[in-house]
């Protein structure tokens, strides 16, 4: 299963690289199918709405208004109901590839059961919402659709009176059954954005809204295709005979042949089976993880940094218990924890700039602390493995990125955001490195979602903590590059060498460094000389 998904991942990262090429980093559309998901949602919701202003629900009615809105109105209410049409068929594809991705991207273990889990229902909400949708055009297809759908429900034998006698004959059925359908082709999707909306909850600024650009990318082609084939319309339903030879919708009614040929209890056997290993995925194998971060209140002030920047709403700001002068401390949900690191590079107590014994910080990894990444740099920067060419560099690398090459000094952290702005303070003013090269995912979308955001913010000095501005910006390299791009990743870091080969010696940091050392104790003397 590892190796599978190592490959999916790594043909996903392939497919998006080129994608990268034709609508750059920002607007690559494999990088931002929830949003897309939710996109589509809202343009089937608004030329549904308009619809049905054009829309009869009587039984024998339904079929006339809907051949007349696609002949006499085409151009706006047909143009609206092959756009309906086609905005459910790509949301389908959008569904399906953004389950594989996150699968591919191991996006569903530990604590990201939640939006996994919560996705399950959303494909059957999907896949009702489309399938009550072509019972209303009252066409042939739609007289196969319901017929099948019910005599399938009836199997189940919980409703009582079987549904599908209501299809028997012209007679049977009844504008109020009809208008019950159409009641349920409403109340459905209604349940669907009740349910995309509990998707998202574990997730912050979850990204519910595509880049304006690729919206109107997505409008724009979805427009041109129901210009050039608009939805058609079958023959209307006659109850009297049976559908001989009628064209499906693949993306949303693909299984109904299959229903015809297969005993109902394979079929609901078969739903159940996959919605169970859906659900169960989280938990195959079991999954023992890193353990989630931990707050150390002694070196907590209660800034709420930590707070913001949290990629997965997994820390909450509380009442301070320790009797200390702060309002507030912070506690972190275990079950919300991925174990990213991103707090204890938020941290202001992240600092380590400090005797050994004391690097403690404000809130943890207990599996990567901040005392381990500090001593993994140490071990790393002595290792001739940081001699690039005649410049010494030193990579600290996101592990869902590119693998680095073995001779280049390295040292793994689970989001480049982990590590603090004051870490490469240290690297640099102390002479561990010329220079220190951050790498993190693919620039499209970074793994902890929040991760390369807050890298750039703080390095720019837009957000805490910042990166002090002594330390020459030309000293620090970021580089985002996903799992297939090793390559990029080295000639970057061979040309970033060059040129740090060419930049005066690093000895004059430092020796700027230790000036703003001594003001800063000179600051520090004076104050205490006024108490
Ligand atoms: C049309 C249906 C769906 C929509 C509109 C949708 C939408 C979204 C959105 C907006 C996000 C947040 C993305 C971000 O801000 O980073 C998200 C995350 C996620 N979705 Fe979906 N989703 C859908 C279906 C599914 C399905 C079927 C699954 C899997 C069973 C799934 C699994 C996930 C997971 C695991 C995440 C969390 C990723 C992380 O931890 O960073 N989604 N989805
Ligand atoms: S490690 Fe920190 S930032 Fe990452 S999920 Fe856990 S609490 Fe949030
Ligand atoms: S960032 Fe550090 S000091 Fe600030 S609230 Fe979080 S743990 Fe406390």
């Amino acid at each position: 299963m590892v190796s599978f998904r190592t490959s999916l991942r790594r043909g996903f990262d392939r497919v998006e690289r080129c994608l990268d090429l034709a609508f750059g980093t920002d607007w690559n559309p494999l990088a931002h199918l929830g949003s897309i998901g939710w996109f589509l949602f809202w343009v089937v919701v608004v030329t549904g709405v308009y619809l049905f202003i054009f829309f009869d629900t009587g039984v024998s009615a339904a079929y006339d208004s809907v051949r007349r809105l696609s002949t006499v109105h085409w151009w706006h209410a047909g143009l609206s109901r092959t756009l309906h049409r086609y905005a459910s068929d790509l949301m389908v594809v959008v569904m399906f590839t953004h389950l594989i991705r996150e699968f591919a991207m191991e996006r569903y273990h530990g604590p990201r059961w939640f939006s996994w889990v919560t996705g399950v229902p959303i494909i059957w909400f999907v896949y009702l919402s489309g399938i009550t949708g072509y019972w209303l055009i009252w066409d042939k297809l739609a007289q196969y659709v319901a017929i099948t759908t019910t005599e399938l429900v009836d199997t189940l034998g919980f409703l009582g009176q079987p549904i599908a006698r209501n299809f028997l004959s012209p007679d049977m059925l009844s504008n109020r059954f009809f208008t019950l359908m159409v009641f349920l082709h409403i109340a459905i999707p209604l349940i669907l954005l009740m349910l995309m909306w509990i998707h998202t909850q574990r997730i912050t600024e979850a990204r519910t809204h595509p880049p304006k650009g690729l919206a109107f990318i997505i409008i724009v082609a979805l427009v041109t295709a129901s210009l050039v084939i608009p939805a058609p319309m079958q023959a209307a339903a006659d109850l009297r005979t049976v559908p001989q030879s009628i064209n499906i919708d693949w993306l949303l009614l693909g299984l109904y042949p299959l229903v015809e040929m297969v005993p109902s209890g394979v079929i609901w056997g078969g739903i159940a089976a996959f919605t169970l290993l859906l659900i169960g995925m989280p938990w195959i194998p079991a999954n023992s993880g890193d353990r989630p971060a931990e707050v150390f209140l002694e070196h907590c002030n209660g800034c709420e940094r930590c707070v913001q920047d949290c990629p997965y709403e997994a820390i909450t700001l509380e009442p301070r218990s320790d009797g200390a002068h702060f309002r507030f401390e912070v506690a972190v949900n275990s079950r919300k924890c991925v174990a990213c690191g991103i707090c204890m590079g938020a941290c202001p107590s992240s600092s380590p700039f400090r005797r050994k014994g004391d690097l403690i910080t404000g809130i943890d990894l207990p599996d990567y602390s901040l005392a381990k990444l500090h001593d993994r740099i140490i071990e790393v920067s002595e290792s001739p493995s940081a001699q690039v060419g005649s410049s010494r560099v030193l990579t600290l690398a996101c592990s869902h990125g590119a693998g680095g090459q073995p001779a280049v000094a390295r040292v793994e952290v689970p989001c480049v955001a982990m590590v603090p702005p004051s870490m490469v303070d240290f690297i640099i003013s102390r002479g561990l490195a010329d220079g220190v090269c951050l790498v993190g995912c693919a620039a499209r979308e970074c793994h902890n979602r929040l991760g390369k955001k807050w890298t750039m913010l703080r390095l720019a000095q837009q957000r805490d903590p910042y990166l002090r501005a002594r330390i020459p910006r030309e000293r620090v390299l970021t580089v985002w590059a996903g799992p297939t791009e090793e390559n990029y990743l080295e000639s970057e870091i061979d040309a970033f060498a060059a040129r740090l080969n060419e930049m005066p010696g690093y000895e004059n940091v430092r020796q700027m460094v230790r000036k703003d050392i001594a003001k800063a104790s000179n600051f520090v003397s004076s104050e205490r000389g006024k108490k």
